[in-house]
């Protein structure tokens, strides 16, 4: 499977030039036959002239860091999956706790993640626990979660979706801070042993799992190879080429 590198650009940075100077740097890491698919979620607004700039394979992709549940209507504010399809985009990362914390339920993220998929986007769907407690409450709290979240989202469907597991805990952190690729083993497997519960293991052996949470080079090897994920999705240090592009290195020559 291709590992998977998705940069959650968030709210920055605050110039189309700078955005468009980040991403033609990440450009040159795309050449034909990489093993590592790169996709940047810059903010929506600049994502169009962002694509424009893409490689003729189209890399890296360019994804948003949300999608509404509906694609036409009095919703106010809101972009809709089917017009994020008309301008190229295949990718967005939906249900990210920050998000959630303004608001977002499991049942909202569930329509975004339905909706996405009905319109061709796949949809990066952001799971993880808000604290760990010692009599592992966190581990039910995460089952509720993916499973709300993919409520209704048939087999076939499943092949467009990316897992994206983002303990609250660890997000916006010192790499320090950032789980242990010993605890994100354990993780990613339980994720898959749910999903298998629900679809089926052949089925999920083709759902990519990420992390994301403070993730720098100094621990990138480590959590892919260790901690047994097919990629990262990666925040702060998405910002900064330097780092950024020793992320997308670290990940093309890791061993698993
Ligand atoms: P971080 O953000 O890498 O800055 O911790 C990750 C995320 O929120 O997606």
């Amino acid at each position: 499977m291709k590992k998977i590198v998705v940069a959650n650009w968030k709210l920055n940075p605050q110039t189309l030039e700078e955005a468009k100077d980040l991403y033609v740097k990440y450009r040159a890491f795309s050449r034909e036959g990489n093993k590592t698919k790169v996709i940047v979620c810059p903010p929506y607004i600049y994502a169009s002239s962002l694509a424009n700039l893409a490689v003729k394979t189209g890399d890296p992709k360019v994804g948003v860091q949300d999608v509404f549940f509906e694609n036409s209507g009095s919703w106010t504010g809101e972009i809709g999956p089917s017009m994020l399809k008309n301008i190229g985009m295949s990718y967005g990362i939906i249900g990210h706790s920050e998000r959630r914390s303004l608001g977002e339920t499991d049942e909202v993220v569930n329509k975004k993640v339905l909706a996405s998929l009905a319109s061709g986007i796949s949809p990066i769907v952001c799971i993880g626990e808000n604290i760990r407690d010692s009599h592992g409450d966190y581990l039910s709290f995460l089952k509720e979660q993916l499973v709300k979240a993919l409520n209704k989202v048939t087999v076939k469907d499943l092949k467009n979706v990316i897992i994206a597991y983002e303990p609250v805990w660890a997000i916006g952190k010192k790499d320090s801070e950032a789980i242990t690729p010993r605890d994100l083993r354990v993780m990613s497997i339980y994720i898959r042993k749910i999903l298998s519960d629900i679809y089926g293991q052949k089925e999920v052996s083709s759902v990519p799992v990420l992390y994301g949470g403070s993730v720098s080079q100094k621990i990138a090897q480590n959590i892919i190879e260790e901690g047994k994920v097919q990629g990262l999705l990666v925040g702060r240090s998405s910002l900064d080429a330097e780092e950024f592009l020793g992320i997308l290195k670290i990940t093309e020559n890791s061993k698993s």
